[in-house]
């Protein structure tokens, strides 16, 4: 159940931390988010490591569609009535200045970027979309009305964003980390003040980077309340009728479609995490439909923070920790949200103005009806009796029978069949043999 981006690239590797060590920025986590933030400080001059717990890219970066777009699902129309047309013009205009950041740099990397234009579609609520186009008018954003597309279904319409883009994800970040500061096999146990301890030493840092997708850290910024993780799964097909760009279904658990060279990407089946979806059986039935002669190449899953607005959270970990940074919740837009945060985060370590600071700070309001359902989660998997318990906060745990493991529905941990941790935001593995 490996991506196609893991099965078709060897990552460079790099030696485990073996001293104490002082910088000026740490970076705790080697996924996307945190390799580009490398990459700025290290163009900037700075002083700085990144040390990750297993391999770089190892966690949710191996499994994205890798779409470099600024077109985030209809979230446009909601963004603008919540913050109104100068934020939303903000956000639209970071991403796009990420996708151009993703363009000049894979000028110069074998990474199979490819310009396509993004769609969101409809398949049965025209209104909803016509908000969606109206909003996007009213930001200034070029979005172009498409009354038909390449998908095999009708639709009821499509917005397009022009020349946005699709990669190789992993090919683009091999090639970038290989002249980074990096330490693999180092795992963080725990942070006291700006000192980051390890199995066996200790990083001290005037700055630190959280970038370990859920935040670790418990104790500061309530991310347990304000953010929660949703599964979706691919599959990649051989022999099925291509697309002509990227689309994604404006309903929430909808489809999503890209090529990769001449296999089709179709992703969905989408659930909160330690909930029950469609998974992988809804993409084979309907490919089974439409593609009746076509065969599965690949097939993985995903896993994304989603925060209480849409709007990822990049920025001081919390207001009263101001060297403490971090960046999460980029929902199913981690390309070019990463590539925002590696551009805000950079400013921040330097201490320049940055145009975005404001939209992405972590401790905006979290008055929001989102937070209540968070909260009722997190209640009733606490109080649910059954099950092996996270180690996290102690929900009770779900037995995913399709990936055979045990997940968390408060906030997505992830463990294996014998208790080994795949995702956070838990630190440690399960114990399947205390009492319970
Ligand atoms: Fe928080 Fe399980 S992930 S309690």
């Amino acid at each position: 159940m490996a991506s196609i981006w893991s099965e078709t690239v060897s990552l460079p590797r790099f030696a485990a931390l073996d001293r104490d060590l002082k910088t000026d920025v740490l970076i705790i986590g080697g996924g996307i988010a945190g390799l580009l933030c490398a990459h700025a400080l290290r163009e900037a001059g700075a002083d700085y490591a990144l040390v990750e717990a297993d391999r770089i890219c190892g966690g949710v970066t191996k499994n994205t569609t890798a779409k470099i777009t600024s077109q985030h699902g209809a979230i446009f129309h909601r963004m603008l009535r919540r913050y109104g047309a100068d934020l939303t013009g903000r956000y639209l205009g970071a991403n796009e200045v990420a996708l151009r950041k993703y363009r000049d740099l894979c000028g110069s990397v074998d990474c199979d970027f490819e310009e396509r234009d993004a769609y969101v579609y409809s398949r049965t609520d025209r209104d909803l979309l016509a908000r969606e186009y109206e909003a996007l008018k009213k930001v200034g954003y070029p979005a172009e009305w498409a009354e038909t597309t390449s998908l095999p279904f009708s639709v009821v319409g499509a917005i397009r964003f022009p020349r946005q883009a699709q990669f190789h994800p992993l090919k683009f970040l091999g090639a970038i980390a290989k002249d980074l500061r990096v330490f693999e096999e180092t795992k963080v146990r725990e942070l006291r003040g700006m000192t980051a301890v390890t199995e066996r030493f200790e990083i001290r840092a005037k700055k630190i980077i959280v970038a370990t997708h859920f935040p670790f850290l418990n104790k500061h910024g309530l991310y347990f309340l304000k953010m929660h993780q949703h599964r979706s799964y691919v599959i990649a097909l051989e022999n099925a009728d291509p697309v002509d760009g990227m689309y994604i279904d404006a309903a929430q658990n909808g489809l999503s479609f890209r090529t990769a060279g001449d296999l089709l990407l179709l992703g969905g089946g989408g659930h909160r995490t330690g909930k029950t979806g469609g998974g992988w059986r809804e993409l084979e039935a309907f490919a089974k439909r439409k593609y009746p002669n076509a065969a599965i190449s690949y097939r993985w899953a995903t896993q994304d923070c989603v925060t209480l607005d849409d709007i990822p959270y990049i920025g001081r970990y919390s207001p009263t920790t101001p060297d403490l940074l971090v960046a999460t919740g980029f929902g199913k837009w981690g390309m070019t949200t990463a590539m925002v945060a590696a551009d805000v985060l950079a400013d921040l370590v330097a201490g320049r103005e940055n145009p975005y600071t404001k939209l992405f700070l972590p401790s905006r309001s979290v008055l929001h009806p989102q937070l209540a359902i968070n909260a009722g989660e997190a209640t009733v998997d606490l109080l649910r009796p059954t099950a092996p318990r996270c180690p996290h906060l102690g929900c009770a745990l779900r037995w995913n029978a399709d990936e055979r493991s045990w997940d968390c529905p408060c906030h997505g941990s992830r463990f294996s069949e014998d208790g080994n941790l795949i995702d956070n935001p838990a630190t440690a593995d399960l114990d399947l043999h205390s009492p319970r």
